[in-house]
């Protein structure tokens, strides 16, 4: 026997998308009829843009011949692929990110989850309550102490700029789950509150393609100073559907610095650099070439057609549950609607809609104390199984 890392024990038992696809299966194997439908997990049903899987051909035929096969890839990701993202994501948008601060990696989740190995471990971290709870479990799981900040109803669910300081923050916007988006000045109150707190803000835009209203910000280095503050994180999962194929990337700027215990400055770029060398086995370059056809004009009017489709799911489902008397919030700049239970808590308003409806949602409770009494609906479903949806939740008593 050996003695286990204790932040282990202090986790709920198990990951919320697990423990819900464990239910759905229990559910299922008690009624194998029963056609399940799910707003759960925002995972995607629409295929690859069509752009993509043809580079995929392509990059898979080169890896079958000698001349052209590609063996272990660089690090940090391929050069095309780095390139693309400065100019497409970044450079195009004014925003200036050079390609050795862009890291290519399989996605948020691990990247989110990773990034916080290179802070000391009696940093003290801020977390949005209800939040993504990969956020809150790495940290959990590295023995950090955490300080909840509460996004209510009364505050738009954006967070308050706390009183004490914090040396990490996590934001994500637009907000999985709440739905909700930063505005620029909301989002330049973090900035300063971490430039005058020596703080590190690790900032999720993996939805940042969902947000319609052009004032919004899809980049925190939108705001002036950011760089100096913010690690960005985004993926192609919800973006171009790449939560099969798996690829996104993290921005970490050099102007960014830590500190060593002698009170050295040091480059945080450096670290995640040396970090993802020696942890991370770097994407496929069959995927890479993948991600990068998301950047032709082919892949972008693909794209953009999809999110559309996506939120066209969001715009009618918000409509119906605002007819049967729900208050929905997001669903207009995120794939996620949240929106307030009638009776009793999260968790039996979702065994109710799973057990009369056959129908998979996210209880809100699992993203937090302050999710207790909400529900997530996804928008990620065909347009034929939110409609249909739609009709059962009619039916049913919740
Ligand atoms: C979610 O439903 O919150 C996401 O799909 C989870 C994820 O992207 O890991």
């Amino acid at each position: 026997m050996v003695a286990i890392n204790t932040g282990y024990l202090d986790l709920v038992p198990n990951y919320l998308f697990k423990d819900i696809a464990d239910k759905v299966k229990a559910l299922k194997a008690a009624n194998p009829e029963a056609e399940v439908i799910s707003l759960g997990i925002g995972d995607v049903t629409q295929p690859l843009p069509d752009a993509c899987v043809k580079a995929m051909q392509k990059a898979a035929a080169e890896m079958g011949s000698a001349e052209t096969m590609r063996g272990y890839g660089p690090d940090f990701g391929y050069a095309f692929l780095r390139q693309a993202i400065q100019k497409n994501d970044y450079a195009d948008w004014g925003i200036d990110v050079a390609e050795d601060e862009i890291f290519v990696s399989d996605g948020s989740k691990c990247d989110i989850s990773n990034i916080q190995e290179i802070f000391a471990a009696d940093a003290k971290v801020g977390i949005t309550n209800p939040v993504y709870p990969v956020y809150r479990d790495s940290n959990i799981m590295a023995g950090r102490k955490i300080t909840f900040l509460p996004c209510r109803e009364e505050n738009g669910f954006i967070p308050e700029i706390p009183k004490e300081k914090l040396d990490i923050v996590y934001l994500c916007s637009p907000n999985n789950p709440t739905g909700t988006a930063f505005t620029k000045e909301e989002l330049a109150k973090w900035v300063a509150y971490a430039k005058e707190n020596q703080a590190v803000i690790i900032f999720d835009a993996a939805y940042k393609e969902y947000i319609t209203d052009a004032s919004l910000p899809k980049s925190i280095y939108e705001i002036a100073g950011a760089k100096e503050v913010a690690i960005e994180s985004r993926s192609f999962s919800k973006t171009a559907g790449f939560t099969g194929l798996r690829c996104g990337y993290m921005v970490v700027p050099k102007e960014l610095k830590g500190f060593t215990p002698a009170g050295e400055e040091i480059s945080l770029n450096q670290l995640w650099g040396r970090r993802m060398a020696t942890k991370f086995n770097g994407v496929s370059y069959v995927t890479q070439r993948a991600a990068e056809a998301i950047f032709s004009p082919e892949g972008k009017k693909e794209v953009a057609e999809t999110i559309r489709y996506y939120m066209d799911n969001a715009k009618i489902l918000k409509q119906a549950l605002e007819d049967m008397g729900y208050k929905v919030f997001g669903g207009e700049n995120a794939p996620y609607l949240w929106f307030k239970v009638k009776n009793g808590s999260s968790e039996e308003f979702f065994a109710r809609l799973l057990n009369q409806a056959f129908l998979v949602c996210t209880p809100g409770n699992g993203f937090g104390s302050e999710g207790e009494g909400y529900i997530r609906f996804t928008a990620f479903g065909t347009r034929e199984n939110t409609q249909k949806a739609i009709e059962r939740l009619q039916k049913v008593v919740l």
